[in-house]
């Protein structure tokens, strides 16, 4: 596909290109998240590639423009979606979103939206469900109100379903790509995965059964990143901000979740107390 900008100071009066994103499009990608605010490192970044299909606008190569899709069973999480500044409001975000959907087939769409996408999100039929705040500082050590141990590579399946349980998305792959170079905290009745990401590290996902096993992995999580930066994506409902703040993670900011096409889900014995990232959900 070949669009004409009207305005590109740089550029003018060339076309972008529409292409599917690859390996060799990351280091712009990065530079669009960076301009747009965003801590994505080149690794943050090719972990949800490694997952997702997507799309990429180009001008002579450059990115100007990023989108991906990253298909969970029956579930589609839509992330990274960033127009270049000079690119805004001439309908490119519109399209990339149309690539994705596309990618999406006849899954259930959710994202989460900065207050720039909400508007064109709202617009193509997505509605909130929720908002999700984002958390983080350097992290103090609490203890644990229940034991809290580290988990293996053998216990991925098992992490999975209670994930999906949780959230309603088959992310076996995306935990075991996660849990290569990231911890595996387990309690009784739940679970979560630290990994290096952006400024420090991040807790997510945080899955168990009840508030208290939530509580304790984050403790435990809090405790052994004591001292350095550690983030949380929280959806707001479940009630722990004032637990993450007294672990000196303060709230910075989040989102609003939205859904379009919601399909329905089974009963849930799991709760996802905290999100593998605000792009992958
Ligand atoms: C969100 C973003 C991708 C939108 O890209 P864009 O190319 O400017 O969007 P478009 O020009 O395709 O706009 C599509 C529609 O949404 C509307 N829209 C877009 N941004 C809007 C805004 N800030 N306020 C009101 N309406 C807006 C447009 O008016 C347009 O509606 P129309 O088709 O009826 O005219 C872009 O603003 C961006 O990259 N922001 C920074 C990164 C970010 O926050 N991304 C979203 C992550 S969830």
């Amino acid at each position: 596909m070949t669009v004409t900008p009207s305005s590109f100071p740089d550029h003018p009066a060339q076309a972008f290109n529409l292409v599917p994103f690859a390996q060799e499009h990351l280091t712009g990608a990065q530079r669009l998240s960076q301009e747009a605010g965003w801590p994505h490192r080149g690794e943050d970044w090719a972990l949800n590639l490694s997952v997702s299909e997507g799309v990429v606008a180009l001008i002579d190569n450059e990115v100007v423009g990023t989108a991906l899709c990253t298909n969970f069973g029956d579930v589609a999480a839509l992330n990274m979606i960033i127009v270049d500044a000079r690119m805004r409001g001439q309908g490119l975000g519109a399209r990339l979103m149309a690539w994705i959907i596309a990618c999406a087939g006849a899954r259930e769409l959710r994202l989460v939206a900065t207050v720039d996408g909400q508007p064109l999100y709202a617009k193509l039929g997505f509605v909130e469900t929720g908002r999700i705040v984002q958390h983080q500082g350097e992290a103090r050590a609490a203890a644990p109100h229940q034991p809290v141990w580290d988990g293996c590579a053998q216990d991925r399946a098992a992490l999975a379903a209670m994930d999906m349980n949780a959230s309603g998305m088959s992310r076996a792959a995306l935990i075991g790509k996660i849990i290569e170079h990231g911890q595996i905290l387990k309690t009784d009745g739940g679970f979560a995965l630290l990994r290096d990401f952006g400024r420090g590290r991040v807790l997510g996902p945080v899955v168990a059964r009840d508030v208290a096993g939530a509580r304790a992995l984050i403790a435990e999580a809090a405790t052994r990143c004591a001292g350095t930066f550690l983030r949380i994506d929280l959806p707001e409902q479940v009630g722990l901000a004032g637990c993450v703040e007294d672990l000196g993670l303060t709230h910075v900011g989040g989102g609003t979740a939205m859904v379009c096409a919601a399909r329905m889900q089974n009963d849930r014995n799991f709760t996802t107390y905290g999100l593998v990232s605000q792009a992958l959900g």
